[in-house]
C-alpha cells in the first residue's frame, strides 16, 4: 500500500521520507507561486557581450568603466570583472540612491556578493550582468567573488564603499 515499502521496511523511516518529501513540495510550490505572483526572476537581463573583446567596447573599455551618476540622480556603475580582481577595484556610491551595476567577465565565471546587503549576481562570460540595487546604510563594504574562478578566487574582491553624500564619486 505505502509505495516506498519497497525500498524502505521500517514504518517510522517511511513516516520520515514522506514529511521531508511534503516539505520539499510545499516549499517548491511556495517558491512558485511568489515567483509568478510577484514576478520574482534571477537578476540577470540576456545582454552578450564578446568577453574577449571587453577593451574594444565604447562601455567596457579601461577609460570608462566606473561610477557616472545619470540625470535623475541615479548611478549606474560599469565594472570589468578579471581573475582574479574587480575593476576599477574600489567604488564609491551614495546611499539610498538607485545604484544600477553593470558587469562583464573578461575570462571565466565569476560572482559578486556584498555581504550584510542584498547585491549579488553571477557574471557569465558572454553576457552583461545587470543589478539595480540601493544600499540603505553608509560604510564600507567587500566586494566579494563568489563563484569559483581559479586559484586566485579567495583574493578577488575589491571595496564598496557607500558614502552618506548624496552624490557619487566618478572613478
Ligand atoms: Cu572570481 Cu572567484
Amino acid at each position: 500500500m505505502d509505495p516506498l515499502k519497497t525500498i524502505c521496511d521500517d514504518a517510522l523511516e517511511r513516516k520520515w521520507i514522506w514529511l521531508s518529501l511534503l516539505m520539499a513540495i510545499v516549499a517548491g510550490v511556495l517558491l512558485g507561486f511568489y515567483a509568478v505572483a510577484n514576478n520574482i526572476h534571477p537578476p540577470s537581463n540576456v545582454e552578450t557581450i564578446d568577453s574577449s573583446r571587453l577593451h574594444l567596447t565604447e562601455e567596457f573599455a579601461e577609460d570608462n568603466i566606473g561610477v557616472a551618476t545619470n540625470a535623475d540622480g541615479s548611478v549606474t556603475v560599469t565594472m570589468v570583472a578579471a581573475r582574479y580582481g574587480f575593476y576599477p577595484p574600489r567604488i564609491e556610491v551614495p546611499v539610498n540612491t538607485p545604484v544600477t551595476f553593470r558587469i562583464a567577465s573578461a575570462d571565466v565565471l565569476h560572482g559578486v556578493h556584498v555581504p550584510n546587503t542584498n547585491m549579488t549576481t553571477m557574471i557569465v562570460p558572454g553576457y552583461v550582468s545587470e543589478v539595480t540595487t540601493s544600499f540603505p546604510r553608509s560604510g564600507e563594504y567587500s566586494f566579494l567573488c563568489n563563484e569559483y574562478c581559479g586559484l586566485g578566487h579567495d583574493a578577488m574582491w575589491s571595496r564598496l564603499v557607500v558614502t552618506s553624500g548624496s552624490t557619487g564619486g566618478d572613478s
